[in-house]
């Protein structure tokens, strides 16, 4: 019974999971900008104003979206993955989704 509640949470959250992907068009841009200030700036220059990167190794996003071939596809997969030097962040789906669409927006 509990493995199947435990496989029921997990089998939603992949399908709402998959539905934020297929929304993410819908991204909303502000709170995306809200949390890219609030979690990312810690490291990446967030915005096109910011003068430096925090940490020399992180990617401004301004750069990032004007890199050819980065869609929501490839930030989504980019964010999903680990990296060596970037700490594994943990986003809800909403954040990711935003945060997303806040750096497409950069372009
Ligand atoms: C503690 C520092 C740190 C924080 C916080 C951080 N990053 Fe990064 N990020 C890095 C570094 C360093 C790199 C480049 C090296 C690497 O990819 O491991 C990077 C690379 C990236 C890349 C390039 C793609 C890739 O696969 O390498 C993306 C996209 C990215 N970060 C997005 C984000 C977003 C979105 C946030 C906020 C939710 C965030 N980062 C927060 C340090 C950070």
């Amino acid at each position: 019974m509990r493995i199947s509640l435990i496989f029921t949470a997990f089998a939603t959250t992949a399908l709402l999971d998959s539905a934020a992907i297929l929304a993410q068009d819908a991204g909303n841009v502000g709170h995306g900008r809200e949390v890219a200030q609030a979690i990312c700036s810690a490291c990446h220059v967030v915005a096109k104003g910011q003068l430096a990167s925090p940490n020399s190794e992180a990617p401004p996003f301004p750069s990032l979206a004007a890199t050819a071939g980065i869609t929501s596809i490839a930030l989504t997969a980019a964010l999903a993955t680990s990296h060596r030097r970037m700490p594994n962040i943990t986003l809800q789906p909403d954040e990711r989704r935003d945060v997303i669409a806040y750096i497409l927006s950069l372009k």
